[in-house]
């Protein structure tokens, strides 16, 4: 499904990951462990196409995406739930979810039922739906971003740091649902581990 080959990228002042191989395959969760700092967010900014990598490649459902303008890779099927959420506080719950479905044509049909399918994996967001989305807790903030991330419908998912020590909140059931009701699908997550490069 994704295959990284060779690939570095930094921030303008030299590299921050040196030539990176990495392969997620379809129907599998792809882990990627390590420290604050190492280069998980970095790696994911890349692939989504958000930076741009000083050199290497990106290869996404058959076809090269390195330099990719990042909503030509959502429309490919690869979202991305950027740390921080990045949702519209005033905006309700579902208006947040519907707008991570206009990123192709999609009719009115189409949209509720990926909203339908956002509320079964995420049922504390039903009775919220009309909240602002500001109102929300952090953790059900970060279900609204993941909701939104999959109302592209992608073959992938790339739900940033859900592992990380947050049972509590409720979105890694909400993800452990969507994997299991969609079991062809890929997934890339980070995981924090405590001592550098090691997971
Ligand atoms: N916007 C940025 N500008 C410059 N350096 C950055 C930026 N974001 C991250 N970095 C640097 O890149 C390295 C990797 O960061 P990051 O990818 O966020 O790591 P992780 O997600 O694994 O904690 C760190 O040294 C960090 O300081
Ligand atoms: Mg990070």
């Amino acid at each position: 499904m994704m295959t990284i080959t060779d690939l570095s990228v930094g921030y303008g002042a030299g590299d921050v990951l040196h030539s990176v191989d990495i392969t997620a395959a379809s129907g599998e969760l792809t882990v990627i462990p390590g420290a604050n700092g190492s280069g998980k967010s970095t790696l994911f900014r890349t692939v989504s196409g958000l930076l741009r990598p000083s050199s290497g490649r990106v290869e996404f459902d058959g076809e090269e995406i390195t330099r990719s303008r990042s909503a030509a890779i959502v429309r490919r099927g690869l979202a991305h739930c950027p740390e921080g959420r990045h949702l519209f506080p005033r905006m309700s719950v579902e208006k947040n979810l519907t707008l991570g479905a206009y990123v192709g044509r999609r009719d009115r049909a189409r949209v509720r039922t990926l909203l339908e399918r956002s509320y079964e994996l995420f049922p504390a967001l039903r009775d919220k739906s009309h909240q602002s989305a500001g109102s929300l807790s952090g953790g059900q903030q970060q279900m609204v971003a993941i909701g939104r991330a999959l109302m592209s419908d992608p073959k992938m998912l790339i739900p940033g740091r859900a592992l990380d020590g947050v049972g509590a909140a409720g979105h890694p059931a909400g993800l452990r649902r969507h994997r299991r009701d969609q079991p062809e699908k890929a997934s890339v997550c980070s995981s924090r581990s405590r001592t550098p490069g090691r997971p």
